[in-house]
């Protein structure tokens, strides 16, 4: 595989962008080696800056659902370009949006177009606190909600991949009202709630953790956040930056049929340009500025472009879609499975819909402990290998697998190629 375009931009990145990067996880250090940088994509094919092509399994860490370059998300966003790029005013493209996702979420009763997950979850704690004049947040092992201070402890994605258990720069004061419990444990959950519930604002969770790869939440786990925070008027935060509109148009919370009070969305909803939404019931919402008394604000917030291009995407979405790419999932989980039996080395897939991990473990993976527990040490090979046969995967072992709606039967005959190769390549680790 040819890199030395890739190699000599990244020696220029290096002395202009810290580690020669804009986010970390993309500097490869969950894997060794250097990152490629991208030039184009198209549906579900990227090429790099040596004209390398690959099939996309990381789709902009879950922005991407359609595939690269759709058609109609290109006309969408150029439209809005011509007609100029921002105002500082409100325009048509982010009513129509905030119309689709309400209409998309039964809980999205009002929506705030910010623009990045990490702005919405800071905004739902701020709100969580100022509605509920509380303070506790309660968060969990392994998730991630972005790289505001009061969140970033414990956290999965580019922290648990650099080892990282919290950031420096955080003052204690920042974190000492956030509190951690392990992931899918209802016992310790339900000890602290009865203990401090009283004195927890908010409980955020992903419903579908994708930042420690791919783990679900037990229906069970979720049905006692909500329990407990109806007892202790705490207010129920799903982070579905990931999950809103991946595993339905609903969000996770649709499919397993618990509601939050509020949601955070980002990723799919910009169609690949920088968003966040921080949605929710209306009773809720209506304390944010100016209507109320939590104040937030963004210069950029709803941009027209992101706005325009996030509609295309959700104005595509069907029922269809949402099979075909569980079809697909299971093709896929199928092949791992397989490919890893025959070359003898233990998987555990997660799956929900298009998002999918592979564990190097036996045993089912439900928490950040069990993930830590897994031989992670193969993942570096593992990655390297599926790469040298073109496949784009995520470059550390705690981020999920993503497909579009574009990768098709193609795409399929070159992950099993490569998934033979792969896991062959591991028989002597
Ligand atoms: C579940 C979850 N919440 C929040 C965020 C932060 O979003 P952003 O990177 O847009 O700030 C992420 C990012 O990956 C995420 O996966």
């Amino acid at each position: 595989m040819k890199n030395q375009e890739s190699k000599s931009l990244f020696k220029r990145a290096l002395k202009v962008m810290v580690g020669g990067v804009n986010s970390p996880v993309r500097a490869y250090k969950g894997v060794g080696g250097e990152p490629l940088f991208i030039m184009r994509g198209k549906g579900s094919r990227i090429w790099d800056a040596d004209e390398n092509e690959y099939t996309d399994f990381l789709c902009s860490w879950g922005a991407i659902l359609l595939g690269h370059s759709d058609p109609d998300t290109i006309k969408a966003s150029y439209n809005a370009i011509v007609d100029g790029s921002s105002f500082g005013a409100p325009t048509k493209n982010e009513l129509y949006l905030a119309e689709a996702i309400s209409s998309s979420m039964r809980t999205a009763e009002m929506v705030r177009l910010v623009n990045s997950g990490t702005e919405a979850v800071m905004t739902a704690i701020r709100l969580s606190r100022g509605f509920s004049d509380k303070k506790i947040i309660v968060k969990f092992e392994g998730n991630y909600h972005g790289h505001s201070d009061i969140v970033l402890s414990k956290a999965g994605s580019g922290l648990a991949t650099l080892g990282i258990p919290s950031s420096a720069g955080v003052p204690e004061g920042c974190v000492s009202d956030t509190v951690t419990l392990a992931y899918n444990d209802i016992d310790a959950f339900e000890n602290f709630m009865d203990q401090k519930g009283k004195l927890v604002a908010a409980v955020i969770v992903e419903p579908i953790a994708g930042n420690m790869g791919v783990v679900p939440a037990d229906i069970k786990f979720l049905s006692s956040l909500r329990d407990k925070c109806n007892e202790n008027s705490s207010i129920l935060i799903f982070d579905e930056v990931i999950s809103g509109f991946r595993v339905s148009k609903g969000g996770a919370q649709s499919l397993y049929g618990v509601y939050p009070d509020l949601t955070v969305l980002g990723k799919i909803i910009g169609g690949g340009f920088p968003i966040g939404a921080l949605t929710g019931k209306a009773e809720i919402m209506r304390y944010l500025a100016p209507e109320g008394s939590v104040y937030q604000a963004g210069t950029l917030a709803g941009n027209p472009v992101a706005a325009a291009a996030g509609f295309a995407v959700i104005s595509q979405l069907n029922d269809s879609i949402y099979q075909n790419l569980e079809d697909y999932g299971k093709e896929i989980e199928n092949l791992i499975v397989k490919a890893a039996e025959n070359n003898g080395i233990r998987v555990t897939v997660n799956r929900i819909g298009s998002m999918l991990s592979i564990f190097f473990a036996d045993n089912p993976i439900k928490n950040f402990n069990d993930v830590l527990r897994s031989k992670k040490e193969l993942y570096t090979p593992f990655f390297w290998s599926l790469l040298e046969s073109g496949i784009y995967a995520p470059p550390s072992s705690y981020e999920s697998y993503f497909f579009t709606a574009s990768h098709d039967e193609s795409d399929i005959k070159r992950l099993s190629v490569a998934l033979d190769s792969s896991f062959g390549s591991l028989k002597n680790e």
